[in-house]
């Protein structure tokens, strides 16, 4: 549903950096292109480097052609570009901030303090402090104003604590969106009606019929330019404490009252917060870190995570974590919920998997231990979509079973244009919706969760494992076992059906 689209300004912080040339640049592009951008919106690029708008605008355009998945409509490129300022000034220098501020009185309709601001932080952490801190001094954090933080937001629950006190000196909860990219996923905003708007699968959503679920969020790509960065997060921080913690809470919470941000969220809260506490000392019956050595990708040799750029030839951080949670409510006690992230893996794939109790063994029991179990596949990506698995009969004389799979080919019935994250996301920051980001408490919890593994890998070494595969084998033992198996994701049938990746 289209909301009401009032002008902002958006002011990106780190503008040159990778984030706002892969993903806000393309997003903001499509909003133009869908005519949900303001005609008297406006976006300033904050970053160090020295260039004029006009440079920026052709930098931002290479950017947008490069990263977007539509071709580029230069009349719809024209709109944009005269939206685009630049200005340069370092983060930490409050000189900088008031001429932000000349800038703002200039280009906004309205007096600066009414003009409805959006800052977003494309910005490594540790200067989110710095910016909250100079927005307050030069009174840029007016009421109406609204501030973006990218994940991850703190390192631990300490520095995330004092990193929300300084940001809510300046901002109120309800100016502050924490953005976790994968709550813009269109199949991650579909767990809700999936969940509750079937009645074919709402009632079956517990203890009683589930046996455990496997979330999976894998990628085939290594750290890239990132060493900087991921060598001091790991995939616990870059991907557990957040992406993954949001799946959790999304499958597994409670209905919401109502559809409204706050009740989600405290939907959310609450089942994270029934997650069962675990001491340090078992971490290792629960968890399992590993890092990628060299091997073969995509028919590609790649290297060794400590031979990558900016990462530590001796890095004891970790590109894998499986980890077994429980969940101790009355839905879901009994029902472990395995998850595993990796980078270097051998496909990218992210899917959920709610894996049901086998069928009891009335009529074939002699085949019951080779059936499959019924599944239930969210796959979040590449191909997004839903299948149903269960058993049916194959032709012929003999009562033989085999497992068939029922899919929804999400882009076969919705096209291929659904709004990718970062659009979706914006467009929700322009207008003032909160639901898909994530509250501070919900944060909070996470870390609490992550901190308790993050403090017991203090010793110890990681596993290696060879990039191309899926992870070390200590993964599947921390799975097998409890007398289960992780489920390798299978291209569903429409895969082929699908267009491939060319431009459209
Ligand atoms: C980011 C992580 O949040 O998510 C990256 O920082 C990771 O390390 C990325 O590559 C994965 O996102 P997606 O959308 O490609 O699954």
């Amino acid at each position: 549903m289209r909301k009401n689209i009032e002008p902002c300004i958006i002011i990106i912080f780190g503008a040159t950096g990778d984030l706002a040339n892969r993903k806000l640049l393309p997003a903001l592009y499509k909003l133009e292109f869908e005519n949900l951008l303001h005609k008297d919106s406006k976006v300033i690029a904050f970053a160090r480097k020295q260039k004029t708008d006009q440079e920026f605008r052709n930098d931002a355009l290479k950017s947008i052609k490069y990263f977007s998945k539509s071709k580029i409509d230069e009349k719809v490129w024209k709109i944009l570009a005269n939206k685009l300022y630049y200005h340069v000034s370092e983060l930490q220098d409050i000189k900088g901030y008031s001429k932000l501020k000349q800038l703002i009185k200039k280009i906004c309709s309205l007096n600066e303090d009414q003009c409805n601001k959006v800052f977003y932080l494309a910005v490594p952490s540790q200067f989110f402090e710095a910016i909250v801190d100079n927005l307050k001094k030069s009174n840029l954090a007016t009421g109406s104003s609204r501030i973006v933080f990218e994940k991850p937001f703190g390192h631990d629950l300490k520095s995330s604590m004092k990193l929300n006190k300084t940001i809510k000196k300046a901002f109120k909860e309800n100016q502050i969106y924490r953005l976790d990219h994968y709550l813009g996923k269109e199949l991650v905003q579909n767990l809700l009606v999936l969940r509750f708007a079937n009645n074919i699968f709402d009632p079956v959503w517990s203890k009683k019929y589930i046996d455990h679920v496997q979330i999976t969020v894998a990628e085939d790509i290594g750290v890239e330019t990132r060493g900087n960065y991921y060598d001091n997060a790991g995939a616990l921080r870059d991907i557990i404490q957040n992406h993954m913690m949001q799946l959790v809470a999304l499958t597994a919470m409670e209905p919401p009252r109502s559809l409204n941000a706050d009740d989600i969220r405290t939907e959310k809260v609450k089942v994270l917060s029934s997650i069962k506490p675990f001491a340090s000392k078992n971490v290792k019956n629960i968890a399992v870190r590993g890092q990628y050595g060299s091997g073969v990708v995509n028919n590609k040799e790649v290297k060794a995570y400590r031979d990558e750029e900016k990462v530590d030839k001796k890095s004891n951080t970790e590109t894998f974590v499986a980890l077994k949670l429980n969940i101790g409510n009355n839905r879901w006690k009994g029902v472990p919920f395995y998850l595993r992230t990796g980078k270097r893996l051998n496909e990218r794939v992210a899917e959920i998997n709610i894996v049901f109790k086998q069928t009891s063994c009335i009529l074939f029991c002699d085949q019951i231990k080779n059936i499959e179990p019924n599944m239930l596949i969210v796959r979040i990506q590449p191909e997004e979509g839903i299948s149903l698995q269960f058993s049916a009969k194959v032709p012929g004389q003999k009562m033989t079973i085999d497992t068939v799979r029922m899919d929804f080919c999400h882009e076969c019935k919705f096209g291929p244009k659904s709004p990718e994250a970062y659009e979706r996301l914006l467009y929700d920051i322009i207008s003032r919706d909160q639901t898909l980001f994530t509250r501070w408490d919900e944060v909070e919890i996470a870390w609490k969760i992550v901190d308790r593994i993050a403090k017991a890998w203090k010793k110890g070494k990681v596993i290696n494992y060879n990039a191309g595969s899926w992870g070390p084998k200590e993964a599947d033992i921390l799975i097998e076992r409890d007398g289960r198996k992780w489920y390798k994701p299978q291209s569903p049938i429409y895969s082929s059906l699908l267009q491939n990746n060319s431009k459209i």
